[in-house]
Formats: structure tokens, sequence, C-alpha cells
């Protein structure tokens, strides 16, 4: 089985650790803080983290270094660090925990990062259903601000950070950045145009950084243990440390799972997650959330790296795996993330928002045994106009489930719409219908 300590969730595995200040200190927290303030360049924390290795675990999986090393490095003015706690992709759950059970490995991440990119303020966005994790990142807030690590003047080193939650009001575009940051900035969430990139003009228009919160808490133990540590681990050069993999569906120990990256699904989900949870042999899954495209039993042995997971024509997204055991209805699966992308289309672009409406009203009608031969030409042809035809990733997303439905389980998608047409030839047709 695919093994390695875990990092993230390490201290919160111990009996009795409960997330507060004390608890973080005694397991070596706010160490890598102490280790690289006043001491160590903010330039050369950044190259740390480049030289680690480190993706981002939002979804795009950019090296976060790199992205850090976008800011200008001459601008006088105010620099802005974002810590993306939006998690709204479905299924995914793992930043969740992190909060929860662990706040201050995010604070400190946040710290370190802002160190590196020269901010002196960091804004959680955090989706506004968490409302127990905004507490609890309150509180350690409160906690670490007492203690000199949060604040003006950072253990006497002269750095400042201050750290304010923002809770969101729950929509599913707000984890887009540039939707977080017209968010945070009191607008509608809506995305921008890109260019320019955050690294720019990013929040109030100065430069920012996005980061998930996965990202961000790999930080102080990067800074503690060497990045040829972090480097090491998972499936180098290009997809090096753990990733938090949130598994759900029909398996029977659904739940997050910190392995190391390039573990086959196989591994995943039948050493670590338990199998399937009935006799019922695995019929599909979704690699990394709703926006990625499904993936079928003989990809179970595609090593989970960005890499392998891209060549088997899905991605591993925001780390969310949702398992389907044979019987599922694949048109019925991909209906229902369709309802889920129509409802939260923001509706800036037209090829989403009048797409995501057709899409579902044929797929609606093909569920319901009423659809017609030409519906599925209407789909693929609808499909190719919503990809990479819109301002942000949200177009591609929305059409993954039933493209990729359509390509693996296409027979289910003719049986039904067979179906309707043998029903409709038994309908009674109006008078005249004929002709
Ligand atoms: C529609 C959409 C929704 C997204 N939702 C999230 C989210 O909930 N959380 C997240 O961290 N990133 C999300 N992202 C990715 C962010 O835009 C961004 O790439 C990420 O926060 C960058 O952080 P990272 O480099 O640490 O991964 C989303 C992207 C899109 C297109």
């Amino acid at each position: 089985m695919g093994q390695h300590e875990p990092i993230l969730l390490k201290n919160m595995s111990h009996p009795g650790y409960t997330g507060s200040l004390a608890d973080y200190e005694r397991t070596g927290g706010y160490q890598a803080v102490k280790k690289v303030m006043g001491k160590v360049s903010p330039a050369e924390v950044t190259q740390l983290v480049i030289k680690s290795g480190l993706r981002g675990r939002g979804g795009a999986g950019f090296p976060t270094g790199v992205k850090w090393g976008f800011l200008p490095k001459d601008y006088q003015g105010l620099r802005y660090l974002c810590c993306n706690a939006d998690e709204s992709e479905p299924g995914t759950f793992k930043d969740r925990q992190l909060i929860e059970r662990d706040p201050h490995q995010i604070l400190e991440g946040i710290v370190l990062a802002c160190y590196a990119i020269a901010a002196e303020t960091a804004y959680i966005y955090i989706r506004g259903e968490f409302v127990l994790g905004a507490r609890i990142l309150e509180k350690a807030i409160g906690e670490a601000r007492r203690a000199g690590y949060i604040g003006k003047n950072i253990l006497g080193t002269g750095v400042t950070v201050d750290i304010w939650v923002h809770r969101g009001a729950g929509a599913y575009i707000c984890g887009e950045e540039t939707a977080l940051l017209e968010s945070l900035e009191g607008k509608r969430g809506l995305p921008r145009v890109k260019p320019p990139f955050p690294a720019t003009h990013g929040l109030y228009n100065k430069p920012t950084v996005v980061n998930n919160v996965e990202t961000l808490a790999n930080l102080p133990h990067i800074i503690n243990r060497g990045p040829e540590w972090f480097a090491a681990i998972g499936s180098p050069p290009k997809s090096t440390g753990t990733r938090i993999f949130c598994v759900s569906g029909h398996v029977k120990r659904p739940g997050n799972y910190e392995v190391p990256m390039g573990i086959t699904f196989r591994e995943l989900i039948y050493e670590h997650a338990g199998g399937m949870r009935s006799e019922k042999p695995l019929k599909a899954f979704i690699p990394g959330g709703a926006s990625a495209p499904f993936l079928t039993p003989d990809h179970l042995d595609v090593k989970m790296d960005f890499e392998s997971v891209a060549a088997a024509g899905s991605m591993l997204g925001s780390g969310g795996v949702t398992v389907m055991e044979e019987g599922t209805s694949m048109v019925w699966a991909a209906l229902r993330l369709m309802e889920f992308f129509y409802h939260e289309s923001c509706g800036k672009c037209s090829p989403c928002r009048e797409g995501s409406s057709w899409l579902v009203q044929t797929m609606r009608r093909i569920v319901n045994k009423r659809g017609r031969a030409q519906d599925l030409e209407t789909l693929t042809d609808l499909c190719k106009n919503i990809a990479g035809r819109t301002v942000c990733a949200f177009g591609d997303a929305e059409v993954a489930p039933i493209m990729s439905t359509l390509k693996h389980w296409r027979p289910e998608y003719i049986a039904l719409i067979h179906e309707a047409e043998a029903a409709n030839l038994l309908r009674p047709q109006p008078v005249g219908a004929r002709g």
C-alpha cells in the first residue's frame, strides 16, 4: 500500500489533540516562523518553496513558489495574500478538516507566505456554510495574535502580518480566484477577464497571491524539514509531497486520506477506503471533484499524480474522488452534476449561462425517457461551444461530466432514447398528427 506518514493530518491523529495554540506549539508549531523571520530573506523562502516542487492543491496545480515569483519585485505599495477556503467543489471536504482540526497549521502557512511575498494583510475567504470553521479560525487568530505570531512586529522582527476571516455568501464561482477577489471587495462574485492576473492586479488592484488552504498548510513543514525532504515524497519531480484525497460514494470507508502522490486509484479505493461497499463492482469514478471527467475501471492503475491523470484524460483537480458502483445510471449521474453547474453558473458569459440551461433541459429529457435521436448531437455540440469559450474554467468544468459519460457510456444514453422512441410509438397520437 502507498504509505507515508501523514504530514498535514498528523497532529489531529493524536488522541486529545484540540488544535489549540498550546497543542500546536507542543508539536513544533510556529517553529518555521521562528526559523525564517528576520533570518532568511523573503526571496530565499520563495526559492525553498520552488525547490520543494509544491504545486497548488486548489485545482489547477500551479507551482506555488513560481506563482509568488510573478509579483512585481520593485513594487513598494500594498500586496495581499488570500487564502482560498471556499472549498466549493462537490466531493471535496479536506480544507474543512484542516480548518476545524488544526487551524494554526494554516495560520503559520499564511504568515510564511505573507513574509515571502511581503504582504502585510491576508484574508481567509471561507465559504459561508463553514460557520464552525470560521469561528475556529477567528479564535485561533486571537490566540496567535496574543502570542505575537500575528500582528505588528512579529516576534520582535519588525515584520507585520495581519489575518482576517471573510465569510462568503455561498456561491461555487467564488472559489474561482478572481471571483473570490471581486466578492472580497464587496461586489458580486463574477470572474475577471485575465490578463491582467492577480499577481499584478489583484485585490483592490494590488499585487495579490491566492492560495488554497492545503497548499498553505504544507509550508511550515517544508521550512522545518527542508525542500529536499518534501521533493523526495510522492512522484517527483512534478508531483511532490502528499495529498489529501476525499473519498466518497460507494466505498466501505469514505473519508479523507493523506497519501503520497503517485499511488494508484486502486490502492486508494480498495486499500485505504476499504473497497466497494457491496458485492457490486466499481463502475466509474470521478478523480478530482465534479469538474474532472469520469474515469472507468480500466483507469484504476493510473498513478495519482498530475501528469498521469491528465494523460488518462482527466485531472486531479481538488482531490475529491467519488466512486460509483455497477448499477449506477451514468446518464443520471451526469444530470445530477449538470444540475449543480446550471444552478451555480454565475451568468457572466453567455455560452455558460445559456448553454447550461440547454444542457440541463436536454439531459432531463433523456433521463425522463422523452429523448430524441438528435439529442446526443445537440449535447456534443453544446459542450463544444461552451468549453474554452468562457472567462473562467467553469465552462470546461460543467461539460466534463456529460462529455466523459458520452465517451465511456454512450450506449446508456442510446438505450434511454430507444426506450423513449418505443414509448412514443405506443402513445396515442393527436388526430391528424400523422398528416
Ligand atoms: C469554478 C472554479 C471554482 C474553484 N473553486 C475553488 C475552491 O473552492 N477552492 C480552491 O482552493 N480553489 C478553487 N478554484 C481554483 C482557484 O481559482 C485557484 O486556482 C486556487 O485557489 C489557487 O490556489 P493554489 O495555487 O494553492 O491551488 C476554483 C476554480 C474554478 C475555475
